[in-house]
Order: structure tokens, then C-alpha cells, then sequence
């Protein structure tokens, strides 16, 4: 038996969670989101100084629920990077703190590997998979070989998927952070697939360039500026039904539709180019904010169908950021034999990060039982 503790300060959500054997015992999530919004986007400093308030009370909520100790923690896994540098370290303090205070391994976790194992916790799925992973800062694909070893097959060279919908959704006058809004208006009208071009997909590249489709929306809007929302509404509902009273319902819900349409086909393209470069994969994994999106959830389980492969898409709860993740890949690289000492930095985004594992005897069994190689 294993029991580890996952905690994840990367960006705007403060969550810690207990994972025993690859199962989520209990988890507490403070979201900042609402402190951010008033900017229109994450503020650092406020990250950071909201973490550390959080923590605290998270922790001591988090094993009244379960009565665990800290005593009897395995490992203490910390989300270590890509992410806000302040915020990270305000996760890593007090991963290191604990692990020196009871003598659980400490285990840094790169968020992005984290993201793609996440639907592990609601069901074991088969490796060799190809993971995509869709989130407001990343869109990269992988080949993963195993629950510890993945490599990079593409990355975006510019904006991520979750930033052409959020910079999208500020074009059109619609709150931060707004893929939400832009999936939820999209379903209520029908796409037209030749408004938006599908972009950098006319080459051999496996990578994605995203910024191209923000300025054709931003083109769009400027030659058309009635389909901007009249009035910044952050209730969805309250939203439709003011769009409606207005007539701008449909004009817009269809630049939506159109849009999300654009950047599901681009994912498919690539993702299925991706597969062709890896056609070992026994599973497509569909991770990260973005995969909470409607059309392309569906869009990438017909690939998945379309090629024989088991599609993995997490329930909504395990697409956003939150610590069950950390723990999860955590045991798995704990079970591995993969620890780190207190001299484990945090890597901010844009930085590679390294592979600087102390290795010590792996722990029979894992999380994925027989499927792992
Ligand atoms: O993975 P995530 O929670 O945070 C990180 O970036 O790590 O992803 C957040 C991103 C935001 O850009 C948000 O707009 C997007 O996921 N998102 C969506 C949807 N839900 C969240 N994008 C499109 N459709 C959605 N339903
Ligand atoms: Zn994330």
C-alpha cells in the first residue's frame, strides 16, 4: 500500500490530494479564478500570495477528512513545473517541508506529464498511448511508453489551444477565462466550416501554431463589430438570455460554433499525424482544460474509433488543474524507484525540465498493474 500526497500551486488553483494505489482518497481545491478575472488574466504576484494563504487551511481540512497523519504519508508529490515561479515555490516549500518533518520520499512532478495520467483515477487505461495535452498554456502531443517515460512528438510554436479560445473570447467580449463560453454558445448554433482556416496544418510538422486563427477572429470581429457580446456577463444563463432579448444570439453563437470547429479539426490533424509517427499507441489520451471542450471530445473519440484505439478522455473534474493528478503521477514515479532531495527546483514555463531523479528500488506492483511495461 502506498499513500501520497499530491499538492499542485502551479498556477491560479491551490489543491492538495491523498491518492492511495492509484486511487483518489479525498481532495481540496481553492480556485482563484475570481481573483484573476477582474484583471483578464492571471496575475503572479497575486498567485502566489493567494497560495500561501490557501495552503495552510487546505492541509489541515484535507486530513480532517480522512483522518490521515501526516506520519503516514509514503510520498509527498509536488507539481514542480512548467508554471508561475512564485507559486511553484510556494508548493515546494511545503513539499519539503513535510517530507523533512516525517521522512516521506519527495517526489517532483512535471504538471504536464501529471494532466495526461489524470484519467488514470477514473479508469486504467493501456500503454504504449499517444497523449495530447490541451490546456490555457500548453498543447503538445506525446508518446508515452509507459506512466514515467514520455517523449514530445509536437508543441505549439506560439499561442496553446486554451489561448486561442480565451484571446478569442476577449475579441468577442466574453469573460476570462472564456473556452467555457465560446463551447456552451457554439452549441447553440450550427458551425460554418469555411469561416475560420485550420492553421499550420499544410506542412509535415507534427507542431501546432494556434496565433494565425486569433487573428482571423480578431479579423473577423473587427470587419464585423456587432457580434461582440454587448455586455461583459459572467453568468453563462444570464448571458444567453440577454444576447437573445438583444437578437445577437445566433450571430455570434455561430462564430463560436466556427471557431471551436476550426481549432477541434486542427487538434484531430495533427493528433492523427501524431498517431502515424507512433502507431504502437494502444490508447489516444486526451488531456488538460481544453478536453473538457464538446466538439473536441467528440472529434477526437471518432479519431480514437477511427483507428481502433481505446479514447481516454477524463471526466470534466480531472480535465482542469488539481492535485489528484500530482499524487497519481507521483506514486507512479515513487513505485518507480524516482525520488528527488531538498535541493529540487521548480522550473517555470518555457524551461525545459530535467530528468534528475535519485533512483532507489522500485515497489512491486504499480498503479497500472499489469498494463505498465
Ligand atoms: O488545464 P487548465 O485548467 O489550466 C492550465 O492551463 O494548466 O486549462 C485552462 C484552459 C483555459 O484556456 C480555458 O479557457 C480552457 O482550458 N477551457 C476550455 C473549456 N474549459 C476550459 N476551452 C474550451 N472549451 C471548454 N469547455
Ligand atoms: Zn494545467
Amino acid at each position: 500500500m502506498t499513500l501520497c500526497l499530491g499538492i499542485e500551486t502551479s498556477c491560479d488553483e491551490t489543491a492538495l490530494a491523498l491518492v492511495r494505489d492509484g486511487k483518489l482518497l479525498a481532495q481540496r481545491i481553492a480556485t482563484q479564478v475570481d481573483a484573476h478575472a477582474l484583471f483578464g488574466g492571471v496575475v503572479p504576484e497575486l498567485a502566489s500570495r493567494e497560495h500561501l494563504r490557501a495552503l495552510g487551511p487546505l492541509l489541515d481540512g484535507l486530513l480532517a477528512d480522512t483522518g490521515v497523519t501526516p506520519a503516514e504519508l509514503d510520498a509527498v508529490c509536488v507539481a514542480r513545473g512548467p508554471g508561475l515561479l512564485g507559486s511553484l515555490l510556494v508548493g515546494m516549500s511545503l513539499a519539503k517541508g513535510l517530507a523533512l518533518a516525517t521522512g516521506a520520499a519527495l517526489v517532483g512532478v512535471n504538471h504536464l506529464w501529471a494532466h495526461l495520467l489524470a484519467p488514470a483515477l477514473d479508469r486504467p487505461f493501456a500503454f504504449p498511448a499517444l497523449g495530447l495535452l490541451v490546456s490555457g498554456g500548453h498543447t503538445q502531443t506525446y508518446r508515452m511508453d509507459s506512466p514515467v517515460a514520455f517523449t514530445t512528438l509536437g508543441r505549439t510554436l506560439d499561442d496553446a489551444a486554451g489561448e486561442a479560445f480565451d484571446k478569442a473570447a476577449k475579441t468577442l467580449n466574453l469573460p476570462y477565462p472564456g473556452g467555457r463560453f465560446i463551447d456552451v454558445l457554439g452549441q447553440l448554433a450550427e458551425a460554418d466550416p469555411g469561416m475560420f482556416p485550420r492553421p499550420y496544418v499544410a506542412n509535415d510538422s507534427l507542431d501546432f501554431s494556434f496565433s494565425g486563427l486569433k487573428t482571423a477572429m480578431v479579423n473577423h470581429v473587427a470587419a464585423n463589430p456587432g457580434l461582440r457580446a454587448p455586455a461583459l456577463v459572467d453568468d453563462l444563463d444570464a448571458l444567453v438570455a440577454d444576447l437573445r432579448a438583444r437578437g445577437a444570439l445566433e450571430p455570434l453563437a455561430r462564430v463560436c460554433a466556427s471557431y471551436t470547429l476550426a481549432v477541434a479539426d486542427t487538434l484531430r490533424i495533427k493528433t492523427a499525424r501524431a498517431l502515424d509517427a507512433f502507431p504502437q499507441a494502444r490508447s489516444l489520451v486526451v488531456a488538460g482544460g481544453v478536453a473538457a471542450n464538446s466538439v473536441v471530445r467528440r472529434t477526437l473519440a471518432g479519431l480514437a474509433a477511427e483507428r481502433g484505439l481505446a479514447a481516454v478522455l477524463p471526466p470534466l473534474a480531472l480535465c482542469t488543474d488539481n492535485a489528484a493528478m500530482i499524487a497519481l503521477a507521483g506514486e507512479c514515479l515513487f513505485r518507480a524507484g524516482y525520488r528527488h532531495g531538498l535541493d529540487l527546483e521548480a522550473v517555470p514555463r518555457g524551461r525545459r525540465i530535467p530528468w534528475d531523479y535519485r533512483r532507489t528500488e522500485p515497489c512491486p506492483g504499480g498503479v497500472f498493474g499489469e498494463l505498465a511495461p
